[in-house]
């Protein structure tokens, strides 16, 4: 990486990042007396690709669940496009343009694929079915640019073979991009993705890494994600957090927190005291 400023920096494949879209500033969560979350700031820069690393229970999930406002801190502050972002509820977050994959997948699996995919655009059904009455042009109009934005990303996605399929019948390969479209669906300034490759075969992870390298790329959207696979994380992100109980132990490109120690002994399992 070249010199990090207030806006932005370049990448080692020659991409530019921008400033930061979201700023995670001295967070702290906790479950009863269980510390999940323990004083962590990052940032997360315009159009970056961005890890967060570390074993289980670090606290992985439960940061995730703060970027996308489904828990709230304790203690912190989170900021989003350069204002500090009052107490929300998950769709007042979604609107905002932030949308996530789950870690378990979170799908209708009786419906099919298209209408799965199709949910993902409630945010952006804007006429109420008040208005309908009123303006069924608008309405209708509204419904065809829906549909169309939902078949450009099936096509995105190369699952129009499967489009009226029910999502029961889907390998879980399958069932995690279909997740990955229903995200995508809401046009989402920031995609936030729990651990999208865990349980794949090996060819599974090459297309999902391939997808998130090319929605990147092709919607420059800014993209957050938890992954185990070391070999994935150095070959997708730009710039990686390390948790390790509850606390960040590392911050930097792939290279720099590969050889911090403090990252190579929470990996290695040295004892905490
Ligand atoms: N909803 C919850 N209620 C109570 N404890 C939780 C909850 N979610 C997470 N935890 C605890 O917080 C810690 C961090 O969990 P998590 O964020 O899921 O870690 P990771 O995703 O890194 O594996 C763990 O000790 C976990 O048991
Ligand atoms: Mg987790």
């Amino acid at each position: 990486m070249n010199q990090m400023t207030e806006e932005g920096y370049v990448t080692e494949d020659g991409r530019t990042i921008g400033g930061k879209l979201m700023e995670m500033k001295h967070i702290s969560l906790r479950f009863g007396g269980v510390k999940a979350i323990t004083d962590i700031s990052f940032d997360i820069r315009e159009g970056e690709i961005r890890a967060i690393i570390g074993p289980n229970g670090a606290g992985k999930s439960s940061m995730l669940n703060v970027v996308s406002g489904f828990y709230v801190p304790q203690e912190g502050e989170v900021w989003f496009r350069g204002e500090k972002r009052p107490q929300m509820r998950p769709y007042e977050v979604a609107r905002q343009g932030i949308a996530r994959t789950f870690q378990n997948i979170a799908l209708f699996e009786g419906m099919s694929v298209l209408d799965n995919v199709m949910t993902g655009r409630l945010t952006h059904m804007q006429t109420g079915i008040a208005a309908q009455a009123l303006w069924k042009g608008k309405a209708e109009r509204e419904e065809v640019e829906n549909r169309e934005f939902v078949e450009k990303i099936i096509d995105f996605l190369e699952i129009q073979a499967i489009r009226k399929t029910p999502v029961a019948n889907l390998p879980y390969g399958m069932k995690k991009r279909v997740e990955l479209a229903r995200a995508l669906a809401a046009e989402p300034k920031l995609l936030l993705l729990d651990e999208p490759m865990a349980g794949m075969n090996v060819e599974e992870k090459e297309d999902m890494s391939r997808f998130v390298l090319d929605v990147n790329d092709e919607f420059g959207t800014t993209i957050a994600l938890i992954e185990h696979d070391m070999g994935v994380v150095m070959d997708l992100s730009d710039r990686v957090v390390v948790m390790d109980y509850g606390k960040k132990i590392g911050d930097g490109t792939p290279d720099e927190v590969r050889n911090n120690q403090d990252v190579i002994d929470a990996y290695l399992g040295v004892s905490h005291d």
